[in-house]
């Protein structure tokens, strides 16, 4: 992506992020579906680095793992109790420096800083800033945003040239600085041997007593460096989070990108703003997502496919041309051309082939249903295989579960259950077999039988007269044998006469 790689991305998440008022270290909270953590390490693996650096600290055993987990190629840096953005950076080095072996090369070439909470930073952003640093020969380029409410941030100070003297932190600053509104992203390039020449010059007389990375920008100027603040084109980038009020925005902000992306690509997302897309999710062209549905995990849609309104689909993979209609879907498949829904629960281990049908209230687990295959009502289909072009009668419970043990059931090629079937597995109905409606099936119905698994139907005549005399039924039941055993002339004048 870069035409020069930098030597190493150094992203910093050793901070604490006590505002998140949470058990989960801030940097694993999720927006889009990846950790703020996994957006900044994907931002940083954009620009190519020759190694990339996480610091940790709090929690630390977490928040390393998670990194490792996201990337295994990272090198864990710990922050030793000496706080403050400089220290971070010096410990990241330190870890680098270690790695690479006493006798080492000194670090050359550009070293780029980014944050741990920064999730909206794209790679593209950094590639630019490198560029930028390296063709202008600077030894310092920050990363500068201009904001209307700088509140908080360090502030970038420009001589009378508008040249870049200094950066300072909001709780250090004069009046006359905190109305600077050109702020300090947090974003950096260095040149590496001027960097690790000024870091340790950093001391930690401030208002916070903090080792600040931001000092190095002063130092490096007075030895004599170029130092530039380059303004950010889009500031709702390099917006962190620190409390869960701005994850929300944050998450909301990132969506709005994500389905940008798609529409532009030929998504058509009839609502945004009730429409939630994760970021590795996959859309064909022509997909339609209709109000209220969310796309979650690694969730793939073909192309023609329909889906919602009011759907979420996690892991969930969509065939060409199908559709969707008010389903709860995770870690199944479905076929192209298929239909589900509506009001559907798909669960684990749901593959529905080609045009086949999950209609409305059916619920499905582990179960394989085959091409053209149809279950249409008020079903529940757990452990099953079911061939193709079979039809699943309304109400069939696939009995799954004896308390004890789960089984399994199959369904062949063109079967017919009736309905309000329940099918006790293990059992099986064979190709081109039938079961009567109502049916309890325990034993394997042969290819082409019909398998009937209840009481056979006795009428006790004249019931309702004997047992319901005087009611409304009975009434019914005399006009009904009158009219039948004296025709319908006189049923009518039966009835005019109790009128
Ligand atoms: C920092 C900058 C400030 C800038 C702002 C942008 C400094 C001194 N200040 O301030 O100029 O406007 O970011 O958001 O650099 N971290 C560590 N170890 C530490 C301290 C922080 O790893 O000892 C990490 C945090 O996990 C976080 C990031 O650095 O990801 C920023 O830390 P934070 O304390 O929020 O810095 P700010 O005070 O906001
Ligand atoms: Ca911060």
């Amino acid at each position: 992506m870069s035409s020069t790689r930098p030597a190493v991305v150094v992203v910093l998440a050793a901070g604490e992020g006590t505002r998140m008022r949470s058990a989960i270290p801030k940097v694993l909270h999720t927006i889009g579906g990846r950790s703020l953590l996994g957006h900044a390490l994907a931002a940083a693996r954009g620009v190519e680095p020759e190694r990339l650096v996480v610091v940790v600290r709090h929690e630390r055993e977490r928040v390393a793992a998670h990194a490792l987990g996201i990337d295994a190629d990272v090198l864990i840096a710990d922050q030793d109790d000496v706080p403050g953005t400089g220290r971070a950076v010096q410990c990241g080095l330190d870890a680098l420096v270690r790695e690479r072996g006493e006798g080492a090369e000194p670090l050359t070439g550009t070293v780029v800083v980014t944050f741990g909470d920064v999730p909206l930073l794209r790679a593209q952003t950094l590639v630019d800033l490198v560029a930028a640093h390296e063709t202008e020969g600077n030894g310092v380029t920050v990363l500068s945003a201009v904001l209307p409410d700088p509140t908080g941030y360090g502030r970038i100070v420009r001589d009378d040239d508008g040249a870049v003297a200094s950066i300072v932190e909001q709780k250090d600053a004069t009046d006359a600085q905190r109305a600077i509104v050109e702020v300090n992203t947090g974003i950096w390039a260095f040149d590496a041997a001027v960097l690790t020449a000024a870091l340790p010059k950093v001391g930690r007389a401030n208002a916070q007593g903090e080792v600040y990375l931001t000092d190095v920008l002063a130092l490096a100027r007075t030895d004599g460096h170029r130092v530039a603040a380059r303004p950010v084109a889009d500031a709702g980038e390099v917006e962190g989070v620190n409390d869960r009020v701005q994850l929300a925005a944050l998450g909301a902000a990132l969506n709005r990108r994500t389905l940008q992306a798609h529409m532009r690509a030929g998504v058509t997302v009839v609502d945004p703003a009730t429409t939630w897309v994760d970021v590795h999710v996959d859309l064909g062209a022509d997909v339609t997502l209709l109000p209220g549905t969310q796309l979650l995990g690694a969730t793939s849609v073909a192309a023609g496919a329909v889906v919602g309104p009011d759907t979420t689909l996690t892991d969930c993979e969509v065939g060409e041309g199908a559709v969707v209609t008010r389903t709860h879907g995770e870690l199944a498949v479905v076929g192209a051309g298929a239909s589900v829904g509506p009001f559907s629960f798909l669960r684990p281990g749901t593959r529905l082939g080609e045009r086949g049908k999950i209609g409305a209230f059916v619920e499905t687990k582990n179960a394989d249903i085959g091409a053209r295959s149809k279950v249409p009502h008020l079903s529940y289909v757990g452990d099953a295989e079911i061939g193709e072009g079979a039809n699943i009668g309304a109400a069939t419970i696939f009995a799954n579960y004896d308390g004890q043990t789960k089984s399994r059931t199959r369904v062949g090629d063109a079967a017919f259950v009736g309905s309000d079937s329940v099918l006790v597995a293990p059992v099986s109905i064979g190709d081109g077999a039938y079961t009567a409606a109502g049916s309890v099936i325990t034993d394997d119905v042969p290819p082409g039988a019909i398998g009937v698994g209840r009481g056979r139907q006795k009428n006790i005549e004249g019931w309702t007269e004997r047992k319901r005399p005087g009611s409304a039924s009975a009434r019914a039941a005399a006009a009904a044998r009158a009219a039948t055993t004296n025709g319908p002339a006189d049923a009518r004048a039966e009835q005019e006469e109790r009128a």
